[in-house]
């Protein structure tokens, strides 16, 4: 009893401030998401839109990670994308901007080809960061 109190008591202020800590962003963060940003309107932005209001010729992105491949409502995807069955992880994300004609043979995406896993990284941390 007197030992749970204690323990409470010393753990309460190191929660706080475990959550202050998270709710203030991170300025590594912040750097990774505008670069990726960057990267982003100059790869991927002339087809995808990250705006549920704006119409574009491949899929919404915002939201994507944590989404299943081929399932954006009303988006005409590609047999192959339809069938697909995965989940958009990280990892399936950076595969797919390196060689998406490998990890997914018969998708209507063109190849963008993007190797350098710096800016494969900073465009997933972009679009981690536009969950609707
Ligand atoms: C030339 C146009 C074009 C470019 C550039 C482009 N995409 Fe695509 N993208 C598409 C099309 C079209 C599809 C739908 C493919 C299909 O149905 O097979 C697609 C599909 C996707 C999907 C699957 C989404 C879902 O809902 O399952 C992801 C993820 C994606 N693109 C990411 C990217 C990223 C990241 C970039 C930039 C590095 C990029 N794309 C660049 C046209 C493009």
């Amino acid at each position: 009893m007197k030992r749970s109190f204690i323990l409470a008591a010393v753990l309460a202020p190191l929660l706080v401030t475990g959550l202050a800590a998270t709710a203030q962003a991170d300025p590594t963060e912040r750097i990774k998401v505008d670069a990726g940003r960057q990267f982003f309107d100059a790869n991927c932005h002339r087809c995808h839109s990250v705006d549920a209001d704006k119409a574009s010729y491949g899929p919404l992105l915002e939201g994507v990670v944590g989404r299943r491949a081929g399932t954006f409502p009303g988006y005409p995807y590609s047999k192959a994308l339809q069938g697909a069955g995965f989940v958009w992880t990280p990892g399936a994300l950076r595969a797919w901007m390196e060689a998406n004609d490998e990890l997914l043979p018969g998708t209507k995406m063109r190849h963008v080809g993007i190797t350098d896993p710096t800016v494969q990284d900073f465009i997933v941390t972009y679009l981690a960061s536009l969950q609707p």
